[in-house]
């Protein structure tokens, strides 16, 4: 059997996970991303997890017709629990919310070297945790598929940064999180993406202005005096400036 070709949110989720001995997919379903890693070289060893049976047996079957069971191990459970101690460098976690993503880092066993993360909501939760727990974001792309925007980010511990300068030039730009207000809107926009504007900038921009709007026009007069109003008449504000 062929290898699947991946959809454009994953392959851009692929080009920034760095070459590693062994990577965990965590949420991996279908099992491609896993097996993409394998037969394109970034890891030797794959750890593929899914808390559900149903996804895990999909990814088992694949990986197997593959012929990919040697180097890729199939579990079931929670997150990271499925794994132990010293077995990984990194781990990916892509279409899932950003809250449980938080969770799954948090819950362990241990602070990895670096972790791809791709959430669908709480990007600025997710990012802020991130950085208070040590690791610098250093690398964050956007992608269109099927016509939806996505983000991912590609996060690294602190005191293993110089093992990743060469891939990714670090430089004080990587560092800007460090620097940022903690209620700016780049938490969740992505400031590495502020500063790149890659080439769906604008568009990503608008549709975030345009989600936001549209709650605004949905609430009525009564409403325009809430926190919530507020809040997100100062987002429309903030993001105008981004353009
Ligand atoms: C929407 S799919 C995303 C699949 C794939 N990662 C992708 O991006 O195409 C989410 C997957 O995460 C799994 N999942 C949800 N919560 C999980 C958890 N706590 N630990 C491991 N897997 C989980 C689900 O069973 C499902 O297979």
């Amino acid at each position: 059997m062929k290898a699947r070709t991946m959809t454009r949110r994953l392959e851009a989720v692929f080009s920034i996970v760095p070459r590693a001995a062994a990577i965990a997919d965590i949420g991996t379903d279908h099992g491609y991303l896993a097996a993409e890693l394998i037969n394109r070289g970034k890891a030797k060893h794959v750890i593929a997890g899914d808390v559900h049976k149903g996804p895990l047996e999909s990814a088992k079957s694949y990986i197997k017709n593959l012929g990919l069971e040697h180097c890729i191990d199939c579990r079931l459970g929670d997150g990271l629990q499925v794994t132990e101690r010293g077995e990984l460098q990194g781990a990916i976690c892509c279409g899932m919310g950003g809250f449980l993503m938080r969770d799954i880092v948090k819950a362990g066993p241990e602070r990895l070297e670096f972790y791809v993360l791709q959430p669908q909501n709480g990007q600025a939760e997710l990012r802020q945790y991130m950085v208070e727990e040590g690791y610098a974001i250093i690398k964050e792309i956007l992608v269109k598929d099927m016509g939806k925007l996505y983000t991912a980010f590609l996060a690294v511990r602190e005191d293993v940064l110089f093992i990743y300068d060469d891939n990714y030039q670090i430089n004080d730009t990587n560092h800007i999180y460090r620097e940022l207000r903690k209620d700016s809107i780049l938490w969740s926009v992505g400031a590495l993406l502020a500063e790149e504007k890659p080439p769906l900038w604008e568009e990503y921009i608008n549709h975030l202005i345009y989600q936001r709007q549209c709650v605004l026009d949905g609430m009525t007069e009564a409403l325009q005096d809430t926190d919530k109003y507020k809040v997100l008449s100062a987002e429309i504000k903030e993001l105008t400036t981004y353009i």
